[in-house]
């Protein structure tokens, strides 16, 4: 079946904005998804004084929805501070763009991931962040889960409250994760565990990451529908 793109998606995937690289970039960053093959990569150009991002730029490697958001990332992000970006959420590009697709919401979570860790990486140069990715506990491995959606509902597996078990042990690096799984989210269940591995793998300290589904049919009756 088709998926349905609203206008403006439509829009910024045939006329991406701020397309291409910038040469001289304070900031570049590659964020990608393995589940899906998709990356983008941004460059940024920011103001060390006023901490204002004053120009950025990307390399799309993906699809429709790679490309509309990516595009639409780097007009909210112009003339916009580092903090600003640090509180920017995947939601609201999606706002912007009048929605998207279940299936597609993570393609906004990779272009608000990128745009982070371009400035997270500036902020690491400029000394004014230490990197904290080597604390791995319960708040980094939430924290990176809130990034991984189910694609049939666009929700996070947190927000949904689909997170049924989380076990970490620091000193093999070893995270176990346990999700609910209803019967309509099982032709799901590769691309979730995957996406799961990717943002729990990069945390520092990371070693093994363990993913395990409880069937649940109570969540696709009363849940979503
Ligand atoms: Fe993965 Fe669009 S970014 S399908």
């Amino acid at each position: 079946m088709a998926l349905k793109y609203s206008p403006t998606v439509i829009e910024h995937f045939t006329k991406p904005q701020n397309v291409g690289d910038i040469c001289d970039a304070d900031a570049v960053a590659t964020e990608g998804s393995p589940a899906c093959g998709d990356m983008i990569t941004y460059s940024m150009k920011i103001n060390p004084q006023t901490r204002i991002i004053e120009d950025v730029r990307f390399r799309s490697f993906g699809c429709a929805s790679n490309i509309a958001t990516a595009s639409m990332a780097t007009l909210m992000a112009k003339g916009k501070s580092i903090d600003d970006i640090k509180k920017m959420s995947h939601r609201d590009i999606t706002v912007a763009l009048g929605g998207l697709p279940a299936v597609k919401m993570h393609c906004s979570v990779l272009a608000v991931d990128g745009l982070k860790s371009a400035v997270k990486q500036w902020e690491l140069e400029h000394g004014l962040v230490s990197d904290d990715n080597h604390i791995l506990d319960r708040t980094a491995v939430t924290e990176a889960l809130k990034g991984v959606l189910n694609p049939r509902t666009g929700c996070s597996l947190i927000d949904a409250k689909l997170i049924n078990r989380m076990e970490i042990d620091n000193d093999e690096g070893r995270v176990f994760i346990e999700v609910m799984l209803c019967e309509l989210d099982e032709r799901f269940a590769e691309n979730i565990e995957e996406e799961i591995r990717e943002k729990i793998g990069a945390l520092e300290g990371a070693q093994k990451v363990l993913v395990q589904f409880k069937p649940c049919e109570h969540i696709g009756k009363h849940l979503y529908f």
